[in-house]
């Protein structure tokens, strides 16, 4: 696929088929990170690939943040349909993967590592898509967590979690939406 067309047809899948996809293709589609532009070249990016234990524990947790969402008063048959929806979405992403940046330097560095680690994610959806495999960035509270920090081995102080790629083949590829280019763009005198 021409880098083009998979800019514009590249679309968040929110929908996957049941299979896997083969580590295999997960290492080469988030090589393809590494090559992201980044001032000073620190590198900043980190891919972390949850494993059978890390996903269930987390869907575990999923499931009690979806349950918090019930309306007060709400009963509990009603709560545990909420917890097993969240839990059943939460497996239904047949691989997950955070993408964390290292956070050591000062306030601009940061920030520039933060945009890198980013334009790394950009590379990544979009190589992926090239070979038809689709992806969603999510950033949910699952991802902010402390819990979750502790299970993937992140240390807070010094590494951010920037999301969760959920990823695997696209059951459904919606619509792209955007305002027109002219909305966007101007030149100064
Ligand atoms: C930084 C970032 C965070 C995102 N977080 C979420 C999220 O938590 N939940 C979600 O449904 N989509 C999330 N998305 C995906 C956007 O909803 C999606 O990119 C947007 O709707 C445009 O659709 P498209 O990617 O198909 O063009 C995120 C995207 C980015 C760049």
């Amino acid at each position: 696929m021409e880098v083009l067309e998979a800019i514009t047809t590249r679309r968040s899948v929110f929908k996957f088929k049941p299979e896997p996809v083969p580590i295999e293709a997960i290492q080469r589609v988030f090589g393809y990170g590494i090559w992201a532009q980044n001032h000073h070249l620190t590198e900043p990016w980190r891919f972390i690939v949850l494993g059978t234990e890390t996903k269930e524990a987390l869907a575990k947790r999923y499931s009690e943040i979806q349950e918090a969402k019930a309306a007060e008063g709400v009963d509990d048959a009603a709560r545990q349909v909420l917890a097993d929806a969240g839990y059943k979405k939460f497996h239904s992403k047949p691989t997950i993967v955070a993408v964390s940046c290292v956070q050591d330097g000062d306030e601009i560095q940061n920030r520039e590592d933060y945009a890198a680690a980013c334009c790394a994610m950009q590379n990544v959806a979009l190589a992926a898509w090239s070979e038809g495999i689709g992806m969603q960035w999510s950033t949910g509270p699952i991802t902010l967590e402390d819990e979750t920090y502790e299970l993937l081995g992140v240390e807070r102080e010094k590494e951010y979690i920037i999301g969760f790629f959920y990823t695997g083949y696209p059951e459904e590829v919606l619509e792209g939406k955007r305002k027109p280019f002219e909305e966007v763009f101007r030149y100064t005198p």
